[in-house]
């Protein structure tokens, strides 16, 4: 029997509806949209607005448009994993309560966060799961109400975020398709340059510290933007080098959408044409666990069975990596 390896064959997505632009931000805080587009090449993004929605919402949704795409039985599913960092609850699983909202009834369970790296590193252990021939079908879904921990009096972060979610499908593949190799690292002492430092268990939530808004997420952009530049453009090269790839053999860049000029650095290390890397942040900015699928799916009519992907991801932690995969299917649309 030939080796399985694993295959995205579906995906789907969910953005809330409403829209925050560049020109609404400049009537929130100090900001303007000629700063915004040149410091990040973020348009606008969208925000889960209604009251008592959290993540699993934003998830559910976009599980559901996979489903319905795919023509899936959700009771066939394996296991449903939610990469997020902002899940619902502290104390109860955001995939599990999504897993039964889309009927995913035979299924277990989990959530798992590496911040902005969060759907990199699920593509790691779903592909796993999928290698060992335990499990024929994982839903990854990484999903993100960023507006929950953002502090919109903050330009240096109510500019970056919004919310999002994006669904993968992971099945097996006998034909050498789907996740070939993987680099991915972390680096702890990055920690303090990206958090939220208040609401977990070494600052459980108290009224002193939400009087000081450490309850909202808080980087040092300066330092987190030269991280991200290097390692992610490090982290691509050696994928490149270790699977004998060329410039040319590449067929696409899905790097996390952070900011565009980070991206284009990615890009140019690669020596990359433009028209290769995929680019959605000008319409949904970071949103952090959903960058990747939210690409995959907004590309998903340009793909072709055989394309070589090259993912791209860096963030809180520090966590980074990239993952090469082929592309497993030509789209109907
Ligand atoms: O996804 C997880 C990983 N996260 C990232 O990868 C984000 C990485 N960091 C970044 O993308 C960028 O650092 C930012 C977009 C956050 C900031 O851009 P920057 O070019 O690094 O700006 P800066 O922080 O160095 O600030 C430059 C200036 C400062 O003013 P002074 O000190 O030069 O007078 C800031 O106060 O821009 C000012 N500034 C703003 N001005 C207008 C900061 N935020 C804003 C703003 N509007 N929203």
């Amino acid at each position: 029997m030939s080796k399985i390896s694993a295959a995205i064959t579906a995906v789907g997505a969910y953005v809330p509806e409403y829209v925050l632009t560049n020109q609404i931000l400049e009537t929130m805080v100090d900001t303007n949209d000629e700063w915004i587009t040149t410091r990040t090449g973020i348009k606008e993004r969208r925000i889960l607005k209604e009251e008592g929605k959290g993540t699993s919402f934003l998830a559910i949704k976009a599980a559901q448009d996979l489903i319905s795409k795919k023509g899936l039985d959700p009771k066939e599913i394996d296991v449903v994993i939610v990469a997020t960092a902002t899940p619902d609850m502290k104390a109860a699983s955001t995939a599990a309560y999504t897993a039964s909202e889309i009927g995913a009834v035979n299924a277990f369970t989990f959530d798992m966060d590496a911040a902005c790296s969060s759907f990199l590193y699920g593509m790691s252990i779903a592909a796993g799961y999928i290698e060992s021939g335990r499990y024929k079908k994982i839903l990854l879904i990484g999903a993100d109400k960023m507006s929950s921990i953002i502090n919109y009096k903050d330009r240096a972060t109510c500019i970056i975020f919004g919310d999002g979610a994006g669904a993968a499908l992971f099945e097996p593949n006998e034909d050498g398709l789907g996740l070939q190799d993987e680099y991915l690292r972390s680096d702890g002492t990055g920690r303090e340059f990206l958090q939220a430092p208040a609401g977990g268990s070494v600052q459980p939530l108290t009224h002193e510290a939400i009087d000081k808004g450490l309850q909202y997420a808080y980087q040092e952009g300066r330092t987190v933007f030269k991280n991200a530049v290097f390692n992610m453009a490090d982290a691509t090269m050696k994928i490149l080098e270790r699977n004998n790839l060329s410039k040319d053999d590449v067929a696409w860049l899905a790097a996390h959408q952070a900011n565009k000029r980070i991206i284009d650095a990615t890009a140019e290390r690669m020596d990359l044409e433009p028209k290769k890397v995929m680019m959605n942040i000008q319409k949904y900015g970071n949103t952090t666990s959903a960058t990747l699928p939210l690409l995959l799916n907004d590309y998903e009519s340009q793909l072709k069975k055989g394309d070589n992907i090259i993912f791209a991801a860096f963030g809180g932690g520090f966590n980074w990596g990239s993952i090469y995969l082929k592309w497993a299917y030509n789209s109907d649309n």
